[in-house]
């Protein structure tokens, strides 16, 4: 399972980085809002910082003006991932960046027929967000689990289930058991997979248990 992180904050993407276990980077423009940085500006940054795909959104409702914009993000590094949203128009815009080789994120999916269109439109990653289905009562993993089920029934959807909206460990676990491709997390979440008090238990004891020894390994 590849991880994203779900952030538009060099510090956090640079710490997350640094762990190697950082395949990719999701931004949405809430997120830029709240960096206070200029857009374009930051994609670049974000993209010299991480080899793998950093999904930058699309801002206007139109297709001709959407195209634009997306021709404009692909050209900012190589590893930028066009984010559309699931609209006539977004559609029409994947299936045109992807007949031009350009990644592409098909984002804002909260049905599995809705995935079924991104797919069809040749996305790269489809983005169905688990946890705002769940605020609304739904079952966002019974999404999940539909959307994987229904792309591993036909071998020329090549689109990959990115989960978005995860607002916990258990999320991402349910997702890795599902077989979903990505899980995109704020870092929060993803620190939060490391913790367990077994963990910090453990080591406390054979920490104080070697320093009995009085042995160093160096
Ligand atoms: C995904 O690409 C979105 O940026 C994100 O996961 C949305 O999450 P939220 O529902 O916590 O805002």
């Amino acid at each position: 399972m590849k991880f994203f992180v779900d952030t538009a904050e060099i510090a956090d993407i640079r710490e997350m980085a640094a762990t190697g276990l950082l395949d990719g980077v999701t931004t949405n423009p809430s997120l830029v809002a709240k960096s206070g940085k200029h857009f374009l500006e930051l994609i670049a940054e974000i993209c010299d910082v991480v080899e793998g795909p950093v999904s930058a959104e699309v801002t206007s409702p139109d297709a001709e003006t959407m195209l634009k914009e997306g021709l404009k993000l692909s050209k900012i590094a190589s590893n930028v991932c066009v984010k559309l949203p699931l609209t006539k128009d977004g559609l029409y815009v994947c299936k045109k960046l992807t007949d031009q080789g350009i990644k592409t994120n098909v984002t804002l999916c909260f049905s599995p027929a809705q995935a079924i269109l991104a797919a069809k439109a040749g996305a790269t990653y489809v983005s169905p967000f688990v946890g705002r289905v769940d605020d609304i009562g739904s079952d966002g993993m019974q999404l999940i689990a539909d959307i994987v089920q229904i792309y591993k029934n036909y071998e020329h959807f090549k689109t990959e289930v990115l989960v978005a909206s995860v607002r916990g460990p258990s999320h991402v676990v349910a997702a890795a058991k599902l077989g979903a491709h990505v899980a995109t997390m704020p870092p929060s979440v993803i620190k939060s997979l490391l913790n367990h008090p077994l963990t910090d238990k453990g080591l406390a004891s054979f920490t104080s248990d070697w320093a009995k020894t009085g042995q160093s390994i160096l």
